[in-house]
Parts: C-alpha cells; structure tokens; sequence
C-alpha cells in the first residue's frame, strides 16, 4: 500500500426527499445563487421547479448558467464565471449529470481567479480558491458530485482536458435517486460503463498489499454486474436506482483509491477520442476499455487479470492457462456491456481510421501515461486500431 491522505470535504445527502434540506443548506453559504443545469432534462422531469420552491424557502437571488453541453465546454463555463464575477455570486449550485457539475466546479474556481480560468484546467496555473459548490445529482455515472474532478473540453483546439484542485470539491451533494428515473436507457447504460470504468481503472496497477481496495472494487463491479441488467428491464425501480447510484459515488469518491495509483490510460485515451468526435465519455469507455486490457495483458500484469476474471466474472480456472482465465474474463466483461447496449466499435459511430494519428498525438501531448501499463503515442494508435 502507498502512503496516503484521505479528506472528503462534501457533505453527502442521500436518499428520497434529500431536497427538503436545500434552502437550508444554501443559506450557510449567502443568498446569490447561481444555478447551472444542462440542455433541459431537469425542465422537463419537473425538478428544476422543485429547486426552485424549495430556494424560495430562503432569502435567495438566483441567477441562472443554462444548456450546460455534454462535454461541457470552456465557453459555457466563461459566461458562467463573468455572471459570478458581476452578480457577487455566493455558491454555485449545479443541478444535472457530471457535466453540469463539472462546469459549475471550473465556474466556481474561475469566479476566483483572475487570469482565464483555463490557465488552471490546463495546469498553467493553480486554483487559490472557489466559491462554494452545491450539487444535486441527476445521473449516476461521474462520481463527481463526491469528487474534486472536473474535464473540461476547449473545441477550437480539441483539447479535453481533466483537473481537480483541493477548492473543487463539492460543499454538499444532494443525491435523491428518484431525479434518475427519467434517465433514458443509452444514458443509463453508459453511467453503468462509467462507474465500472473507473473501479477497473483503480483496480489496475503495481501497487502490493491491497486487499481490501481489490475487494471493495470487485464488490462495486459484482454489484453494477447484477444490478444493471434488472435496472434496464425496469428503469423505474428505485431500488435498482437507488444501488446504481450509490456505486456510482463510491467508485470514484476516493474510497477504493486509498494506497494504490490505478491506470487511468483508457480515460485518457477516451478523452482525446471525445474531444475530436464529441462521443458521449462512457460509449467511448465501452469500446476502448476492453482493447485496453487485451493490450495490458502480458506476463507481469498477468495476475490483476486473473483474479479480476475469477472473482467477478466467475472464470472457470480449470485446464486453462492464465492468459486464458484472463482472456475469458476481458470477453465476459466486453458481452456484458454489448448486451446492456453499450457500442463495441468506433465505427458505430462512423470513426475510421482518418485521424487515429492525431487522437494518439492529442492523448499523448504531454508525455506518454498509464500506470499499470505505459503507454507511447504509438501504443494508443494500436489500441485505436483494434478498435475500430
Ligand atoms: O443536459 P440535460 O438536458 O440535463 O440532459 C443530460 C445529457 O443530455 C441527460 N440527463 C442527465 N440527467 C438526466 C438526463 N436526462 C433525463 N433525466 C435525467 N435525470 O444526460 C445527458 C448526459 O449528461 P452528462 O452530464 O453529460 O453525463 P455524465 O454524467 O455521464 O457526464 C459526462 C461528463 O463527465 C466527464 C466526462 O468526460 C463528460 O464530460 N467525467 C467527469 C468525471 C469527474 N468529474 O469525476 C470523471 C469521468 O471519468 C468523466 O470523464
Ligand atoms: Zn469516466
């Protein structure tokens, strides 16, 4: 086990009617609020004028960052920033998915900042400080409602980049998994890929002496694995919702990171992918996530594989080598996200091979990355390639 440092600052309100703790949550912070939410989704659902009766509740002046875009971009987080600085703005409230969250987390930092607020998500700077942020979650996928993450896309150069600073962590994070229900079947499916991606990115690396991190990742994965599959017959069940939901935080709130330094490779590859085509982050996770493993398979990162394969996917180990056990495993992982729905290819969604020189260059640009297993410009091309 690595040496390390745990602290979450974000107050965690889970569970049915959370909301009801609002305006008193929002009234230790001050009474200009600026809330950010996405292209609708919580309009329709009916939400956006619950927040807005429970923040009647209190002394509140509300402005408002609407069509927050998947990927969110760095214009959008902009207007976000220049609304803070001109309405003496007191907590960013951010109401939606990771998108929504990860732009009011750049917008909170950027209220705070001078300079352009890239200059920190680019890591030519360093936050020194934020406004408080506020979530209310409406899709189980990021973990950013308990994270201090943030990916921000700037289109004009496709760069997508991810950052976090000790300031962008939530204050609270309301978490009622009724405000999932209307999550449409492909958005579930891919906070379904998301989650399990980021255990498997924990999960995947050199670190000795972790056994409780390896059973703890593969219980969220066993979890999503049984769970998913009832939820997608069923995508009004609260229960089903309410367990997504909470492995969603858990894979990615810091808990199962403690003392190891996972991979983190098929991330950065998809974020290179989705800065060019704009492909949902988790559609591009599902296709490149197994091409991923069959490339880290070799005889040092043999055994990772291997008890991944046995003890969550249930690999019969009899009469089999290990990269056979380990191979199994990697197609038994692939099928359960084809067979929830998930896409396999790039091509479905009409990538070729045109650009794969420059996706490799994008997610190589500052040196070559992945902790378990290393990789160079020329390693992602051919991962890319499988790919297609
Ligand atoms: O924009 P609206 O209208 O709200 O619709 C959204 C959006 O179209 C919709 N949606 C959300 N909640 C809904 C709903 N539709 C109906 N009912 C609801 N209750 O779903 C669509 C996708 O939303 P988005 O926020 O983009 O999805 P997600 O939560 O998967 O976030 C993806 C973004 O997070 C980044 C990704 O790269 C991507 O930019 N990530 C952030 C991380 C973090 N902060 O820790 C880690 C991840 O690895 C990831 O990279
Ligand atoms: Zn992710």
């Amino acid at each position: 086990m690595n040496s390390f440092v745990f602290q979450s600052p974000t107050r965690l309100r889970f569970g049915k009617d959370q909301i009801q703790q609002l305006s008193e949550e929002v009234s230790r912070y001050g009474n200009n609020i600026l809330l950010v939410y996405g292209g609708g989704s919580i309009k329709k659902n009916g939400l956006y004028d619950e927040v807005i009766n429970e923040l009647a509740k209190s002394n509140t002046r509300v402005f408002e960052l609407a069509g927050v875009e998947p990927n969110p971009r760095l214009t959008t987080v902009h207007k976000g920033v220049d609304i803070c600085k001109t309405e003496n703005i007191e907590l960013v409230l951010a109401v939606g998915g990771g998108s929504v969250i990860d732009a009011a987390k750049a917008v909170a930092v950027g209220a705070k900042y001078d300079g352009d607020v890239w200059d920190i998500i680019s890591k030519k700077a360093t936050a020194t400080g934020a406004l408080p942020i506020g979530t209310i979650l409406t899709l189980a996928a990021t973990g950013s409602e308990m994270n201090a993450n943030s990916v921000i896309t700037k289109w004009d150069t496709n760069e997508k980049l991810g950052w976090s600073s000790p300031y962008s962590y939530p204050a609270f994070s309301i978490l009622d998994p009724t405000y999932t229900m209307t999550v449409p079947e492909d958005q579930t499916v891919y906070g379904v890929v998301d989650m399990m991606s980021h255990v498997l990115e924990s999960y995947f690396h050199h670190d000795t002496n972790t056994p409780l991190q390896d059973k703890m990742c593969e219980s969220i994965l066993a979890t999503v694995v049984e769970t998913a599959p009832k939820l997608l017959e069923n995508l009004h069940s609260f229960e089903h919702r309410e367990t997504i939901m909470y492995c969603g935080t858990m894979a990615l709130n810091g808990v199962i990171q403690m003392g190891a330094r996972g991979d983190w490779g098929s991330h950065r590859i998809e974020h290179a992918v989705s800065a060019v085509y704009d492909i949902p982050h988790a559609g591009g996770l599902a296709i490149i996530f197994p091409h991923w493993l069959r490339y880290s398979l070799h005889e040092r990162n043999m055994e990772r594989h291997v008890q991944l394969a046995t003890r969550v996917f249930g690999v019969d180990q009899e009469g089999k080598s290990d990269e056979q056990i380990a191979l199994e495993g990697i197609e038994k992982l692939s099928q359960f996200w084809i067979g929830l729905g998930a896409p396999a290819r790039l091509a479905d969604y009409s990538i070729d091979d045109s650009q794969l020189d420059r996706l490799a260059e994008i997610a190589t640009a500052s040196g070559p990355f992945g902790n378990f297993k290393r990789l160079e410009k020329e390693d992602v091309k051919q991962i890319l390639t499988h790919a297609l």
